[in-house]
């Protein structure tokens, strides 16, 4: 399908742009401030079966994997229930132990990824209860599932994910912040939480202002051969998503590690010539991220912390407004992908069409 670019340049600013618009929609109608939770109609699981799960374990490819490893950890922090997420081909072909008292949630933004659809069939077959969180209304997952949720997105035309990973992860919090409250999530936190989730739309426009500053920033590190990308807990799916949008479109070489693992390794690395991208959020771990930065600016290293305030060993911060702690990956994400956007751009890339990709992996 072909839609309007609406003047943009690409499909990929395009969508970047909408983040604000899409963010809001999967959002409207599902929040219930009366009770401090949201209705998520089309889970087909009541009360006491959401009760009754004691693990989650959430599956997908590529950028929808990423999307799902922010979603568990989510979910274990509103709603504390073990959760993890694992790329769908690892699991398909590993034989896994399918457990009845799991839930398992199917990622996928075009709904037909045929490994994650092949997962979905294997564990259903299993006896399992899938969900599926998806892009597409009507696709192949979507119809698979036992029940889930649509993010809502629209259509995503670019080969690279970028609104449908924002709003996925917008549709794991809404999730959680469901399960929470049906489970020991207090009112007080699911207030917290719908009023963090509201100001989202804003906070991505704010963001999105930033453009220029972030455009020059990009200019710098169009020339490195690799980049490393660093994040800690919350912040590692953060890292792993923006590595693999700067390859994906830019070719530039991009490694992303936790924030904690530097040192069994990859500190090796660090030199003059290869840059770090640190998400640096003002959380309880803020410290032990500040200390990662020691470590890389005594090597030389060259730092772009994307954080709530400037950070002093970095080179360059880019600053993004604060959330609450738990939705703090969403907006962090943001300034990434109009980094590696304009990194591809300066590099002269195909960026709607990047080499050897297609935007729906359909075969195996
Ligand atoms: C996204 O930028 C990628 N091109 C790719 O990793 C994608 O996320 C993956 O193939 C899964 O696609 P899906 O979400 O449509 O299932």
């Amino acid at each position: 399908a072909s839609y309007d670019m609406g003047g943009h340049d690409t499909y990929m600013h395009k969508e970047i742009s909408e983040q604000p618009d899409a963010v809001d929609r999967v959002l409207r109608g599902r929040i219930d401030d009366r009770f401090s939770t949201v209705h998520l109609g089309g889970l087909n699981l009541d009360a006491r079966e959401a009760r009754s799960i004691r693990r989650i374990k959430i599956l997908g490819c590529g950028t929808s994997y990423h999307a799902g490893l922010i979603g568990a950890g989510l979910i274990e922090s509103m709603a504390r229930i073990p959760a993890d997420a694992e790329p769908a081909s690892e699991f398909r072909y590993r034989n896994p132990v399918v457990d009845p008292d799991t839930l398992y949630i199917a990622v996928s933004q075009s709904g037909e990824t045929y490994d994650v659809l092949a997962a979905v069939q294997e564990l259903k077959r299993k006896g399992a209860r899938v969900l599926g969180v998806v892009n597409v209304v009507g696709s192949a997952i979507a119809r698979e599932a036992d029940g889930g949720m649509y993010v809502h997105a629209g259509p995503e035309v670019c080969v690279v994910s970028t609104k449908c990973f924002t709003n996925t992860v917008v549709a794991f919090a809404l999730l959680a912040l469901h399960l929470g409250r049906i489970r020991d999530l207090s009112v007080t936190d699911g207030k917290r939480i719908i009023e963090g989730l509201r100001r989202l739309p804003g906070q991505i426009e704010e963001i999105l202002k930033s453009e220029d500053d972030i455009k020059k920033l990009a200019k710098e590190y169009a020339g490195a051969q690799s980049m490393m990308f660093i994040g800690r807990v919350r912040g590692y799916p953060v890292a792993l998503e923006a590595s693999l949008k700067l390859k994906e479109i830019s070719y530039i070489h991009a490694e992303a590690y936790p924030a904690s693992e530097l040192k069994h390794g990859p500190l090796a690395l660090i030199e003059p010539a290869l840059p770090t991208v640190a998400i640096v959020p003002d959380d309880d771990l803020l410290e032990k991220n500040r200390a990662a930065l020691e470590e890389i600016k005594a090597r030389s290293g060259r730092i772009l912390a994307v954080a709530h305030q400037t950070q002093e060993k970095a080179d360059h911060t880019i600053v993004v407004p604060k959330n609450e702690d738990e939705l703090d990956p969403i907006l962090m994400g943001i300034p990434l992908q109009l980094l590696a956007y304009h990194t591809a751009l300066a590099m002269g890339r195909d960026i709607d069409k990047p080499r050897n990709l297609a935007k729906s992996v359909t075969v195996e």
